[in-house]
């Protein structure tokens, strides 16, 4: 009993906005399992309670009375356009900040925000006092991309076709008829389709940051599985390259959080974990060289709190895999 309660007073305290949404519960979730982290609150539109473990009561209110300068870490979960000015607030009363919301992420004009795709950032993500966490699908499809952006690979003028579908969960827990049981049952169908989606400046900014002047068309789909995210990307390089295989288990070995596959990857092999498996095969029968690139993610979790949490890991020093089922 000492032990545990010395362990509990040790705890960093760390707060989630939005935390009755899908994202936010998630975190509020793994905050619960953390060895280091202690959840003090968290907000929703009205007040309440959580249950976290060993029957402890987390208070729940509105952001607009949420006590921010009591937590180390805030996590906002808050939909886009709400979040960034919680963001402000809560680094003024001096927390570090983790934002999974599109407010500052690139594309989105917000400047000098590290952009938390772990892998691909820890430099800049440790030590920073606030992140903006990544769009799910952009987790998706940037993992899958990263070992030909870093080279310099892809055909000049190039268009990548990115293809994706998510499970329900992504579109958020706020009740929308498209989203009912019998819109989405037994049925399968593209959405934001014409280059619209939200996370289309997202991806083409991170693109464009690698120094390649490649374009990237994104058709996100809605699958009737609860959570879970496939993207099929398609990219033209420039030379062919016989081994692909290579170049991904290369950047990615030692990887935690990250599996080069040699099959392509199914929802099933990373819902519940904050993983990201990715699979790559020459493009075969086609006139120009191009690769294929699938990848999997459970978006709640690498997609979003999973991800959160291992930047926030790095953020604080801790051990970046502390808290997060692989
Ligand atoms: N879902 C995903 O897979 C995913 C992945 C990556 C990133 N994200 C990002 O995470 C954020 C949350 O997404 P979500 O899917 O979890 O959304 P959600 O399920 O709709 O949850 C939104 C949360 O914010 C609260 N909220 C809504 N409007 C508010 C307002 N005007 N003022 C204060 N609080 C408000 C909600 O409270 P109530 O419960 O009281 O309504 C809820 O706690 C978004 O920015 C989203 O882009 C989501």
């Amino acid at each position: 009993v000492h032990n545990y309660y010395a362990l509990s007073v040790n705890k960093i305290p760390v707060a989630v906005l939005g935390g009755t949404g899908y994202a936010g519960a998630t975190l509020c979730e793994l905050i619960d399992r953390h060895p280091a982290f202690e959840l003090a609150f968290a907000t929703a539109r009205t007040a309440g309670e959580l249950r976290g473990g060993d029957a402890q009561r987390i208070p729940v209110m509105p952001v607009e009375d949420a006590p921010l300068d009591s937590a180390q870490v805030v996590f906002s979960a808050l939909p886009h356009g709400v979040s960034a000015q919680w963001v402000a607030r809560a680094r003024t009363a001096g927390a570090r900040v983790v934002d999974l919301s599109a407010d500052l992420r690139p594309g989105s004009g917000a400047v000098g925000i590290p952009y938390g795709l772990t892998e691909l950032a820890r430099d800049e993500v440790r030590g920073a006092d606030v992140v903006a966490n990544p769009g799910c699908y952009p987790t998706a499809v940037l993992l899958a991309l990263a070992p030909l952006l870093r080279r310099g690979l892809i055909a000049p003028g190039a268009t990548i076709a990115a293809t994706a579908a998510s499970g329900v969960t992504g579109a958020g827990a706020s009740p929308k008829k498209e989203l009912m049981f019998a819109e989405v049952a037994d049925n399968y169908r593209a959405y934001g389709v014409g280059n619209a989606h939200r996370h289309v400046a997202e991806l083409q900014a991170m693109v464009a940051r690698h120094g390649t002047d490649a374009d990237l068309v994104f058709t996100p789909h809605l699958l009737p599985v609860a959570r879970g995210i496939l993207a099929t990307t398609v990219v033209p390089v420039a030379e062919p390259i016989r081994d692909p295989v290579a170049l991904w288990r290369e950047d990615y070995a030692g990887e935690p959080f990250i599996e080069v596959a040699n099959e392509p990857p199914a929802l099933r092999d990373v819902v519940g974990r904050n993983v990201a498996r990715v699979f790559v095969t020459v493009a075969a029968n086609a006139k120009r060289p191009a690769l294929i690139v699938i990848s999997a993610i459970d978006n709640l979790l690498k997609g979003a709190g999973g991800q959160a949490i291992q930047n926030a890991n790095l953020m604080l020093g801790l051990d970046e895999c502390a808290g997060l089922p692989r």
